[in-house]
């Protein structure tokens, strides 16, 4: 959020809100460990997120459906040892918030009280109103998702962009009505996130969804080169990360193996 004044004061859920009329667009990125979240972090992004994308990029799963509740609150906790200015949201992981909304609150709560959070995220239109208005009535903040919903892969029959006009406006608006003070508009076409955008008071965030969306957010090992699985159309990989780390490995154990390395400046007399 580049108007900001102070760069170390906290991103925190009204900056969030006041963030269009600001003319700011909001900056998020995913962090599963405490090196990446300081590195983010001083790099001035607004919001670090726990995804359960974390199921993928961290645990090689072809899915997030497995991710659980405490793997999620042992990488938030991580994370929030390196924050010192985003706002940290964590993702609530597949079947932690679908049984009850009481469920959800309680499961909210932790990710809040033993992860360090500030904020969670959950999927879902409007079925899952009355669980965002539970948890955020428990001055719990709510970020909302819509759209491709990972979690729903089954459903979908693999990762789809979405399309439905009138069923995404009415989902986003449930969310928003229902206490979410943002909302992730994931794979959408752009004219309908910009629509959405244009409707809600709340901020969009988008990942696919366009320019007209109010913040960005992707997945940190996408955007850095460093995850060759997918090539998702969305992702811009603002640097080759994966390529450097195995020339460097290489250079590394080729100098281990022909001697080259510890030097004498590596050792200790
Ligand atoms: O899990 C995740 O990383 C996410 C983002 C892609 C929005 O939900």
């Amino acid at each position: 959020m580049s108007d900001i004044p102070n760069n170390h004061k906290s991103v925190t859920v009204p900056d969030f809100l006041s963030a269009r009329s600001r003319g700011a667009k909001l900056t998020m990125l995913t962090a599963y460990d405490y090196t990446s979240a300081r590195l983010l972090d001083a790099a001035g992004v607004d919001s670090i997120l726990v995804g359960d994308s974390l199921g993928m990029v961290i645990q090689g799963q072809a899915n997030i459906l497995t991710v659980t509740l405490d793997e999620v609150i042992y990488h938030t906790r991580c994370v929030s040892r390196g924050v010192r200015r985003a706002l940290l949201v964590a993702d609530m992981p597949f079947m932690s918030y679908q049984i009850s909304p009481e469920q959800a609150l309680a499961n909210a709560g932790r990710l809040i009280q033993e992860g360090g959070a500030h904020a969670v995220k959950l999927e879902g239109g409007k079925r899952m109103a009355g669980t965002v208005a539970k948890i955020a009535y428990a001055d719990i903040p709510v970020i909302g998702h819509i759209g491709l919903t990972p979690q729903s892969v089954h459903r979908f029959g693999g990762f789809r962009v979405q399309r439905d006009m009138e069923q995404l406006l009415e989902d986003a608006h449930a969310i928003a009505q229902a206490g979410a003070f943002a909302i992730v508009l994931e794979c959408i076409p752009a004219d309908i996130a910009t629509q959405i955008t244009e409707q809600l008071s709340i901020p969009t965030i988008g990942i696919g969804a366009g320019a007209g969306c109010d913040g960005q957010v992707l997945v940190m090992q996408d955007m850095l080169g460093m995850f060759e699985e997918l090539h998702p159309k969305f992702v811009k990989r603002y640097a080759e990360l994966g390529k450097s780390v195995v020339t460097a490995v290489q250079r590394y154990c080729q100098e281990v193996q022909c001697r080259g390395f510890p030097g004498p400046e590596h050792e200790f007399k």
